[in-house]
């Protein structure tokens, strides 16, 4: 199992904080935010991890995170994501040094608080598909939403204005080595991007998609109203990153 932790774009909805660096780089609490999900994904047992950047001050990755020592790891990788074409495109970076393996992809943006490893162990005796993880909210508009008909997911829409359900997908994702032919063959979204819901819906089409619901908290930083509450949820304490 390979890890890719997204952390590129823009960070526009962050402006001014994110005018002259990355999103990821901003403090989330004690520690700048990309830190959260190497955690998870090192606390997972998944510890050969990609980085892909992209955006401004992306050389200041390299001389925060090293090879990874803070983390107990020898050595990280990373790829540099040009544009704004979106998670699926920046994920596709990540092709050639992922050769076949399967993933566990997260958000540079996601926090959570306990582990993932039960997740990413079920995924692997799955054998094949994809899994994520959903997360009730009171405020489903904001992410992708999934719609669930007895134990499947049965479509997942991208910022409903309707939303069907309180499903939030969050964003860590498990994926079989099939995701590099499913993004060569995505089209750009009305916003111009290539869509990580586009691929979680064609894995629900193949039949191939299953879920777990995540236990204890989770938010995204990519705004200023959840980026506070992130650096809050963490103060607070329960969150296993900070062992
Ligand atoms: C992205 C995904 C969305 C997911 C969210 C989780 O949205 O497109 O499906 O629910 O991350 O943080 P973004 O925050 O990039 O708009």
């Amino acid at each position: 199992m390979k890890g890719v932790i997204l952390a590129g774009g823009l960070g526009t909805r962050l402006f001014p904080l994110t005018k002259i660096t990355n999103k990821h780089l901003l403090p989330v609490y004690d520690r700048p935010m990309i830190y959260y999900p190497i955690q998870t994904l090192v606390n997972a047992g998944v510890d050969d991890i990609m980085i892909v950047t992209g955006g401004r001050k992306s050389g200041d990755f390299l001389s925060l995170l090293g090879n990874g020592k803070d983390f107990g790891l020898k050595h990280l990788n990373y790829t540099y994501q040009e544009g704004e074409g979106g998670i699926a495109e920046a994920l596709g970076l990540a092709e050639h040094w992922a050769a076949g393996a399967p993933l566990c992809v997260m958000l540079g943006d996601n926090l959570i608080e306990r582990n993932i490893r039960q997740a990413v162990s079920d995924f692997k005796s799955q054998g094949h598909g994809a899994k994520i993880l959903l997360k009730k909210v009171p405020d489903p508009q904001r992410f992708g939403v999934a719609h669930i008909e007895g134990d499947k997911v049965v479509e997942i829409v991208e910022k409903p204005k309707e939303p069907k359900s309180d499903n939030a997908v969050i964003g860590i994702y498990l994926y079989d080595e099939r995701v590099w032919n499913i993004i060569h063959e995505l089209e750009p979204s009305d916003r111009g991007e290539l869509e990580i819901t586009d691929v979680n819906n064609w894995y629900i089409r193949d039949g191939s998609m299953t879920f777990e619901v995540l236990e204890g908290w989770w938010t995204d930083a990519g705004t200023f109203e959840s980026l506070h509450a992130a650096s809050k949820l963490v103060a607070e304490g329960g969150a296993n990153h900070l062992d």
